[in-house]
């Protein structure tokens, strides 16, 4: 027997009787699978049974209030799952015609359907060989392949979808699919895996090499780098100064911003602002004390915002423009320039 056909026949011979085992459909599989993202089986069992009753296909999720879909996820906890599964239900409906796809590409573009949520609804639902690569089923996968690379990255849950797919038997990619996740559940645990009873030791890499209790390899995140963004506070006339980014930015182009940059903690503030606003084209530029301070994290990063008010000469230079306060558009303003408005209308 094949290391596909032995996870088969174990998952059929010794899956949990799980709710979501019983009424398999593309919505019942969404459902489960969302719930299932960061909540344990035991919780999650009997609220699926009472979701489900509450919420029976997707026009009934779709049609509801997203209070009442909140207020059904009560126990499950990050609530920001409801309310994707509610907006993905809308987007189902309104652009598939209620019908949940089975195209990767088509999951892919619904609001709360990353790349798991769409492996396991093709795999487990539609029965097509994509098997679903959460957590649990990298370290199974991980250990089979005896591949040491960080788990937590991308290109190695690819790299192991890809190792798994040739191994998924013909017409058996739900059972395949499931059979993973159920191993990784009940035998290949994280820390006392219990390799005598697992149906494929014998294709085990990680058992052949000793590596079991190595595996999987999780980097831990890089440390997020501490960063001051400077920024020039230019009052004129009840009109604030933003400078807006190239629309050829790799990064939040066309945005409207305060003017400044980012530099290692340590630098002095008004000193950048100077810096930047005579690079942006001002004459005669002065500097006072700050005016508003915000936080903000993006990847690897902690900025810590601060304005600083200051004094220019002379018209606005290109890519500069004074916009009257009750005219700026929250929706084209960077979430740091957003935030540093704030800050100072919370103080002003
Ligand atoms: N965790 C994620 N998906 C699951 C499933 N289908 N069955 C059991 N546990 C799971």
């Amino acid at each position: 027997m094949t290391l596909g056909e032995r996870l088969v026949e174990w998952f059929l011979g010794s899956r949990r009787d799980l709710p979501w085992r019983r009424q398999r459909t593309p919505y019942t599989t969404w459902v489960s699978e969302v719930m299932l993202q960061q909540t344990t089986v035991d919780v999650v069992a009997p609220r699926f049974v009472t979701f489900l009753d509450r919420f029976p296909d997707i026009k009934a999720l779709a049609a509801a209030e997203e209070d009442d879909v909140v207020a059904a996820w009560s126990g499950l906890g990050y609530y920001r799952r409801a309310r994707g599964l509610r907006r993905g239900a809308l987007a189902v409906v309104e652009r598939f015609a209620g019908e949940i796809p089975s195209d990767e590409e088509a999951l892919l573009s619904l609001p709360g359907v990353g790349p798991y949520t769409a492996a396991a609804i093709r795999s487990l639902a539609f029965d097509l060989p994509a098997p679903a690569i959460d957590g649990n089923v990298a370290r199974v996968a991980a250990r089979l392949f005896d591949d040491d690379g960080d788990v937590g990255s991308a290109t190695t849950r690819r790299r192991l979808q890809a190792h798994l797919f040739p191994h998924v038997p013909e017409g058996c990619a739900a059972a395949f699919s499931e059979a993973l996740i159920e191993l990784g559940a009940l035998l290949c645990r994280p820390k006392d895996a219990d390799c005598s009873a697992c149906p494929v030791a014998e294709f085990c890499g990680a058992r052949a090499s000793g590596r079991v209790s190595q595996l999987p390899v999780k980097r831990p995140p890089k440390r997020a780098r501490p960063v001051l963004s400077a920024r020039g506070w230019v009052e004129r006339g009840g009109s604030l100064l933003f400078v807006e980014r190239p629309v050829d930015a790799s990064l939040l182009p066309g945005f409207l911003e305060l003017p400044g940059r980012w530099g290692p903690e340590g630098e002095e503030a008004p000193d950048v602002v100077r810096e930047v606003l005579e690079g942006l084209g001002f004459d005669g530029v002065c500097t006072y004390e700050p005016v508003a301070e915000a936080r903000h994290a993006i990847t690897h990063h902690r900025i810590r915002s601060v304005a600083v008010r200051a004094d220019v000469a002379g018209p606005a230079p290109r890519g500069c423009r004074f916009i009257p306060w009750d005219q700026v558009d929250p929706e084209r303003v960077t979430t740091e320039t957003r935030k540093l408005l704030q800050a100072r209308e919370a103080t002003a």
